[in-house]
């Protein structure tokens, strides 16, 4: 295995410290919060609280210039040039809180995180790690770089936070089991609907409405995420920066493959930061059929 980069291990550090104490600030915070977000949608108490914390605790990482979170407008500059050359600085982009309206039905949520080396809206191409936290029964990190893909069981310990690696590989299993698809049917255009049928016949239902815990489904047990483009929706609800580019990176990394239909979502040159795509992501025949059957 490549030596891990030392600020890619110092910004997972920092992620999972802050993850005991968001699980445990997500009690009183399960209301809204009355803002709406850059994409336009309800901003829950429990998604600032996140973003302001893992806002400060990543922008104080040495090597991290520039931060980009879901919940706010521009990016927060941290210090040092991004994607300048030698000495420069990474770029980090994070959904602070993905599946919030979970908390309200006490249901899984993660946080995901992006490490790009060049100045954000990037390509996936100019991620050099990507992650999420899950917020299950256990607290997990799944942390992909370009030595692979790698499962953490994240705990607190009397004031501090320990790393535990469960999986030192993770690799989407060969056979499919499941499969989770986002959205209201009656909104699926005709193509996909006529996939999913297909689907529904091989694989088993798993979607839980959080992004995160709906890939940690189909990591561990193969399978297919969508989030599809909508009759109304052509660019889906997921957005790039934040969900669907660290999300593909990580699923590649395993051995899988992500796509927007048509493209690779590491390929897609974003316009804007908040930039919205649809995602399917899974085992890589399932995405190969999937592409055949929307063209
Ligand atoms: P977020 O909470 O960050 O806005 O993300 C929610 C996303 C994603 O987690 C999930 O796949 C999808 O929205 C679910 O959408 P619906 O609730 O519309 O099914
Ligand atoms: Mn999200
Ligand atoms: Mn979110």
């Amino acid at each position: 295995m490549a030596s891990p980069d030392p600020v890619v291990e110092a910004i997972f550090d920092a992620v999972a410290a802050t993850a005991p104490e968001i699980r445990a600030a997500l009690p009183g915070r399960r209301v809204k919060s009355g803002t709406d977000n850059p994409s336009g949608e309800s901003v829950m108490a429990g998604d600032l609280y996140a973003d302001e914390l893992l806002g400060d605790a990543l922008t104080a990482v040495d090597g991290v210039g520039s931060f980009v979170s879901e919940e706010r407008e521009a990016a927060v500059d941290a210090g040092g040039a991004v994607g300048s050359g030698d000495g420069d600085a990474y770029a980090v982009a994070i959904d602070p809180l993905d599946g919030s309206s979970n908390l309200r039905s006490n249901n899984a949520m993660g946080t995901v995180v992006g490490v790009y080396d060049a100045p954000l809206p990037a390509t996936g191409r100019d991620l050099v790690a990507a992650g999420y936290v899950l917020y299950g029964p256990i607290t997990t990190m799944v942390v992909a770089d370009d030595s692979g893909v790698r499962e953490e069981v994240v705990e607190a310990d009397d004031g501090s936070v320990s790393r535990s690696v469960v999986e030192d590989d993770l690799r989407l299993p060969d056979d499919p089991l499941v499969y989770g698809f986002g959205g209201r049917v009656p909104d699926w255009p005709d193509a996909f609907t006529a996939f999913a049928r297909e689907i529904e016949d091989e694989l088993k239902l798993r979607y839980g409405g959080a992004m995160v815990g709906d890939v940690n489904q189909v990591l561990t047990y193969g399978g297919i995420f969508a989030y599809p483009a909508l009759v109304d929706a052509p660019e889906g609800k997921l957005r790039l920066s934040f969900e669907a580019n660290p999300i593909a990176y990580i699923v590649e990394q395993a051995g899988g493959a992500a796509t927007d239909g048509d493209t690779d979502i590491l390929d897609i040159e974003p316009e804007g930061v908040h930039d919205r795509v649809p995602l399917y992501v899974g085992n890589g025949e399932l995405v190969d059929r999937l592409e055949t059957a929307l063209d």
